[in-house]
């Protein structure tokens, strides 16, 4: 098999798992990086010399001027939100952000896509909330399946996008007045896309030759995803689910890189958990080591602000993960986290109707599952000044240890701070 240099950037438990401050360590000589599914649903932080940023759409490599950056085929584009986002890192960081492109084939989502997407969340029974994050993430994939949708490259062709609006509004204005909301007109829709078009229209390109060439020599991709495998419309807790997938066929499938290319794929997740929104998790605590794993953790939504919810890692659930993406190299953060905790607990297995699993069952079971935890000795040490596995204190790399038997995977990567450098490799 020919040698490529693309990884994929996955998260392996319920998305905030510090994507985006892996993407920005590895983009530092990335050519390309890529996000490949969701919108601008996701909140990656990322913490370098240029400030402190929350990146919903934008990937997280648009720091070094050197490499492209590219919103995937995959992915639903809200231009009203990359313009409010490029203005705020322009004005933050004072960097003029030109290393930005959109593929053609990206959906966008309009406005009454987000109208939508509360409307629907607020007439599901409290025990059916996804606790959708109101971006009209759902309600643009599902015009996209149904063959409706408004593509990036339709705005440069406006007696074609006019068809494709008058189409699409007939119905969603329909589905508008059934919830009692305000209504669109393809005029003013066809105004905003030309405003969309002026000032994205030359960044909205066919992305395929220029991937193709750099994938083809040889050059350094990165596979950036948004949420995790447990939100994976597919794999995940459906259908308290996000509307594409996280995993890493969604990134050879999002991103225009065939899949036997992604030779590395970097799967994160924190030294604990946390998930945002409905579902089961069965890991969650609601005692007061949830509340100090949330303080300590900073452990509140990136994109909507809301507490997390927290609990201990769950080995089981993680082990599915690493299978599923065929995650090579595994990346632990917010391993500081825990500094403080005297006892850590980790899930081995479940109970569910008295029955033993020790693997992970589908989302029905999962509510009822009951985790079973081996507990391990804190290190109670500072580790956020370690720079290597030797800094590391003993109980903590006997940690980093056991979860990789219980995961069978390799933890190369160990995150003791959000900071760009507070990463040790080992
Ligand atoms: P993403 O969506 O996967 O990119 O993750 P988020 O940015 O939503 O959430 C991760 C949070 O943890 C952010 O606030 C990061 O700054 C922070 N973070 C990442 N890695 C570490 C770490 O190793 N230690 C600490 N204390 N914080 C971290
Ligand atoms: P990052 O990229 C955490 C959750 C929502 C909801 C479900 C579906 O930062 O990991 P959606 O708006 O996608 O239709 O919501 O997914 N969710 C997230 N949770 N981090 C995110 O992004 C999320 N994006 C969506 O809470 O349960
Ligand atoms: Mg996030």
């Amino acid at each position: 098999m020919k040698k490529t240099n693309v990884s994929a950037i996955v998260g392996v438990q319920y998305g905030d798992e510090g994507k985006g401050r892996i993407v920005d360590y590895f983009a530092q000589d990335a050519d390309i990086v890529i996000r490949y599914q969701g919108g601008d649903n996701a909140g990656h932080t990322v913490i370098n010399d240029k400030g402190k940023f929350a990146l919903h759409i934008l990937p997280s490599g648009i720091f070094n001027p050197e490499t492209m950056n590219i919103v995937g085929a995959g992915t639903v584009v809200n231009f009203n939100t990359m313009h409010e986002e490029l203005e705020n890192i322009r004005t933050k960081s004072g960097m003029e952000i030109d290393n930005v492109f959109i593929d053609s084939r990206a959906h966008l989502i309009m406005p009454f896509h987000c109208d939508l997407d509360g409307a629907e969340e607020s007439k599901r029974d409290s025990s059916q909330k996804i606790g959708t994050t109101k971006r009209g993430i759902g309600p643009c994939y599902t015009d996209k399946a149904a063959r409706s949708g408004i593509r990036a490259g339709d705005l440069k062709d406006e007696e074609f996008l006019e068809k494709r609006l008058t189409m699409l509004l007939s119905k969603k204005n329909r589905e508008l007045e059934y919830y009692g909301l305000k209504t669109y007109t393809v005029e003013e829709l066809m105004a905003l896309c030309d405003k969309w078009k002026k000032e994205f229209g030359d960044h909205i390109i066919d992305t395929v030759p220029v991937v193709r060439e750099a994938v083809e020599s040889g050059k350094k991709i990165l596979l950036e995803g948004q949420l995790g495998i447990m939100r994976d419309n597919d794999w995940g807790i459906y259908p308290y689910t996000t509307s594409s997938n996280p995993t890493v066929g969604g990134a050879a499938n999002g991103s225009a890189i065939p899949a036997w290319a992604i030779q590395k794929v970097i799967g994160v997740a924190k030294a604990y958990s946390t998930s945002v929104g409905g579902g089961p998790y069965m890991t969650e605590l609601f005692d007061e080591t949830a509340e100090k794993l949330r303080e300590i953790g900073g452990e509140y939504g990136a994109t909507t602000g809301r507490p997390r919810r927290c609990g201990w890692f769950d080995a089981v659930a993680a082990d599915y993960a690493c299978y599923m993406n065929g995650v090579t190299d595994l990346a632990l953060t917010k391993m500081d986290v825990l500094d403080g905790f005297e006892k850590i607990k980790v899930c081995t297995g479940y109970m569910i109707d008295g029955e033993y699993f020790s693997h992970l069952p589908e989302t029905a079971l999962q509510e009822r599952a009951k985790p079973i935890y081996e507990e391990f000795d804190g290190w109670m040490e500072d580790t956020t000044h370690c720079k290597t596995w030797d800094d590391l204190p003993e109980k903590a790399k006997s940690y980093v240890k056991a979860l990789e038997k219980l995961i069978n995977t390799k933890i190369t990567y160990i995150s003791v701070g959000p900071e760009r450098e507070q990463l040790i490799i080992r």
